[in-house]
């Protein structure tokens, strides 16, 4: 089996909360030895000088729109955006056209992302048939063909017994039900509600639309036992639920996005179609809650909600836009150059929720870390690296980000994946 040496990384010790620098030596798509020194004279050698070597990426929130809207993104285009990122492993998210509800539509995700060849994807099924939120789907099923979490994203289950029953479902079948916590019966407006909302004659989505699902899930897996993850967290009135439940010993986890740590309402053109999204960017305090709630734990991870859309979608008025913006890219750059290079974020706090924190939620075993025994997929990332993102730097088949034309620092310059190693410009 073919060996690489990678000498002279710099790597993140979490333990000690040190960067040290290490060799690491890889057998086909095995870490085999990470230590000071490694000689192997059989190994190609790949000398990094220093640069930062961290686990692959792991993003567990992506939509890749196949099978239905391939015009906005397919499997292929999306893992490809993903690695491009530094994403080794991405979970896709069920609101496809039709959705991701059966056995065989899990099989399919995980045949063509083979087939493609670029990020890992790990499909995420729905919680109910058809996403319609009244009868629970395959479950059981769908795990065993390889689901990792089971999610209705895009919609709350909104019927309690229905979401009860699926989290006892998440403790028999040892996995995660993903809520996308929205009470869609309060949300009829397109921005966060708020004195602003109001005065720019925007109709609003109040905070609370999201707090009292978020509050709901938290008592169904009290009830139950089971095992909750909430997606895009935004608001902080649901960090102090979060961290309540958490406190008391309720089997929670939550994911924000990149968007939702680096926009705020107050400073964004609210008219613009591009951030448009759900939920939508709030205020500068809650944006200040959110990362305050990452570095003390309240948050687990970082995930990006990657949602592509075409341009002549988002090219309308704000009311007719589709909600969702694309970052899988470029999403670590820009909270590398946005919040590690300001000392507004440690690199150990945004490495940590892009790597063993997601693998340690979805039980991803073999990821997430430099260690010996684990998958190769790792990326090597130079900080002094400046680039802007263009249309040409995307991948993604969509261009849907307010960050284009946005100079970032700090840039994955190499991508090993299951040990097959690639430059960042030919993904
Ligand atoms: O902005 C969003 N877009 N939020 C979601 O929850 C769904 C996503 C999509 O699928 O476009």
């Amino acid at each position: 089996m073919k060996k690489i040496l990678i000498k002279n990384a710099k790597v993140l010790d979490f333990e000690k909360g040190k960067e040290i620098l290490r060799d690491v030596l890889i057998e086909g798509d095995t870490i085999v030895d990470v230590k000071e020194s490694v000689l192997d004279e059989n190994a190609e050698v790949l000398d990094i000088e220093g640069k930062y070597l961290f686990p692959g990426l792991i993003d567990a929130h992506a939509h890749f729109r196949e099978p239905g809207e391939e015009y906005k993104e397919d499997i292929k285009s999306g893992s490809r955006a993903a690695l491009h990122g530094g994403v080794t492993t991405v979970l896709a998210m069920p609101n496809t056209k039709p959705p991701l509800d059966s056995r065989a539509m899990i099989d399919f995700v995980i045949e063509r992302a083979k087939e493609a060849g670029y990020a890992e994807v790990l499909p995420v099924g729905t919680i109910t048939k058809g996403r319609e939120g009244e009868e629970l789907a395959e479950i059981g099923d769908m795990k065993e063909g390889g689901a990792v979490a089971f999610s209705d994203d895009g919609s709350w289950v909104r019927n309690s017994s229905v979401m009860r029953r699926a989290l006892e479902y998440s403790i028999a079948f040892d996995t995660v039900i993903i809520s996308h916590a929205e009470d869609s019966s309060l949300s009829h407006g397109i921005a966060h509600e708020s004195v602003l909302s109001y005065e720019m004659g925007l109709e609003g989505y109040p905070a609370q639309q999201e707090e009292i699902a978020v509050f709901r899930d938290i008592k169904l897996a009290e009830l139950t036992g089971g095992r909750l993850h909430i997606a895009h967290v935004s608001s902080s009135g649901s960090l102090k639920i979060i961290k309540d439940a958490k406190e008391r010993g309720v089997n929670v986890t939550c994911e924000v996005t990149p968007n939702h740590l680096l926009l705020a309402q107050e400073e964004i053109d609210l008219f613009n179609p591009l951030y448009k999204v759900n939920p939508p960017v709030r205020s500068r305090n809650d944006r200040a809650s959110l990362l305050n709630a990452l570095k003390d734990g309240t948050i687990d991870i970082i995930a990006t909600d990657h949602a592509p859309h075409n341009w002549y979608e988002k090219e309308t008025d704000f009311n007719s836009a589709p909600f969702g913006m694309i970052s899988l890219d470029f999403y670590f750059s820009l909270l590398y150059s946005e919040l590690v290079s300001n000392n507004k974020l440690s690199l150990f706090d945004l490495v940590a929720a892009v790597t063993y924190k997601p693998a340690e939620i979805f039980k991803l075993k073999d990821r997430g870390r430099i260690a010996k025994g684990f998958l190769a997929d790792l990326v090597v990332f130079d900080p002094r690296k400046e680039f802007v993102i263009t249309e040409e730097f995307i991948r993604s088949k969509s261009k849907n980000t307010p960050f284009l034309g946005k100079k970032v620092k700090g840039s994955f310059v190499k991508v090993i994946k299951k040990g097959r190693v690639l430059d960042i410009e030919e993904i």
